[in-house]
């Protein structure tokens, strides 16, 4: 299995970073005052929890924060990653065949696939700053593979591009002449904060074999305690909720107290709002400064992130460069292009961005618009992009 850059670079960044904006969940910093109710809450429960109950519970929660019937049954298992990974396990044992995957995207993904099948998972590319034919691809790629399972990200990461149900439709139906699942992880569902509204895998019911995965890291922020959760499709029900048996067992009872009651809050309160609310705020004081330093913005349909291409920039083509010096002059961790994009599918990629988490405090953003300033007008001022590639010189 190859080892996952990102991950690499996310643990140099715990020991560096004085600013995280290169991980998905929110850095918003949960209030003492919070972590301390749920502390006496957890605490005074003893061990009066009924497992089932509390999962009964949890599953509620979450059903009704994805808008779907609050007697919906998910799968809980420990994190967005077990979900995926057991998923994928469990469908590779149902039907041999090939898992086809997205680059850039959250890198786990292509090993998850690589160890459930012992194959190198198919790779689809796409691109973040502008419209390609992907889809057209995916669709290609599934009538000619025969694959096991297409996995796809919506809203995806990094781009933030929310699969519409029309397209939802079309890949689901290539998938069911296929024999295919579909299978998509839908974790930054609810944050919308362009208004955008995001299709589940659920709309696609009857037209294939599918699951939704869902986890809680991207909305609730709990010091790490989160859980992943899976929806099968009838059809995939018990062969997915086999290969959880031994998994479900072990899961901590207070990771899915605390994840419930803080969705709880959050429902209540309208805490899954200010969140979108929060990104929405960022997205445009960082853009605003984004088009001042010359920097390119995408445009998400949804989720925590927003990417900036350095395209006609000093850093032309080298984003990770202008992100090590983000982190080592400012203390700014993003993460960019060539840690989110899978090895051997970079090379001709003239797409070089960084990506920021947007579910973070203004200060923060705020500290990382001063070292883009700071960074890009200087080197802007400097030389052109031209004299760079000569003298090789950052
Ligand atoms: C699209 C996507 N799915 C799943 C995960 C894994 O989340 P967890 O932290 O719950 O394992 C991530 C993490 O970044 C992600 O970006």
């Amino acid at each position: 299995m190859h080892p996952s850059l990102l991950t690499a670079s996310q643990a140099q960044v715990a020991r560096s970073a004085r600013i995280d904006l290169s991980v998905g969940y929110p850095r918003l910093r949960t209030s003492a005052a919070r972590l301390a109710a749920l502390r006496r809450a957890i605490s005074s429960g003893g061990n009066a929890w009924v497992w089932e109950e509390e999962i009964g519970r949890l599953n509620a929660e979450v059903a009704t924060l994805l808008g779907l019937p609050v007697n919906t049954e998910f799968l809980v298992t420990f994190s967005g990653t077990t979900a995926i990974g057991r998923t994928l396990q469990a469908l590779a044992a149902r039907r041999e065949g090939s898992v086809i995957v997205t680059s850039p995207g959250f890198d786990s993904i292509a090993s998850l696939a690589q160890e459930a099948t012992g194959a190198v998972p198919e790779v689809v590319r796409r691109t973040v700053f502008r419209e390609d034919s992907w889809i057209a691809r995916l669709l290609e790629r599934i009538r000619e593979s025969d694959p096991s399972v297409v996995l796809l990200v919506s809203p995806d990461n990094p781009s933030g591009r929310v699969l519409t149900k029309n397209e939802l439709t079309t890949i689901a139906t290539a998938c069911g002449q296929a024999r295919t699942t579909l299978v998509l992880d839908q974790c930054f569902a609810p944050i919308t904060p362009y208004g955008s509204t995001v299709p589940l895998a659920t709309s696609v019911d009857g037209l294939t074999d599918w699951c939704l995965l869902w986890d809680s890291s991207k909305t609730v922020e709990l010091m790490g305690e989160k859980v992943g959760v899976i929806l099968p499709s009838e059809s995939v029900r018990t062969c997915v909720q086999d290969s959880l048996g031994i998994l479900h067992l072990d899961l901590p009872l207070s990771s899915i107290v605390a994840v419930r009651r803080e969705l709880k809050v959050m429902r209540t309160t309208d805490g899954i709002r200010s969140l979108s609310d929060v990104v929405a705020t960022n997205a445009s004081r960082l853009r605003a400064v984004a088009e001042r330093v010359g920097l390119t913005v995408n445009e998400p349909d949804a989720g925590s992130f927003l990417l900036l291409g350095v395209q006609g920039t000093y850093y032309e083509g080298h984003a990770d460069r202008l992100a090590a010096r983000l982190l080592s002059k400012h203390g700014v961790a993003l993460a960019h292009d060539r840690l989110l994009t899978l090895e051997g599918h970079m090379n001709g990629s003239r797409e070089s961005y960084l990506r920021v988490l947007l579910a973070s405090r203004l200060e923060d953003i705020n500290s990382l618009c001063q070292g883009l300033e700071t960074e890009l007008l200087a080197a802007n001022a400097r030389t052109s992009p031209v004299d760079i590639q000569v003298t090789g010189e950052r």
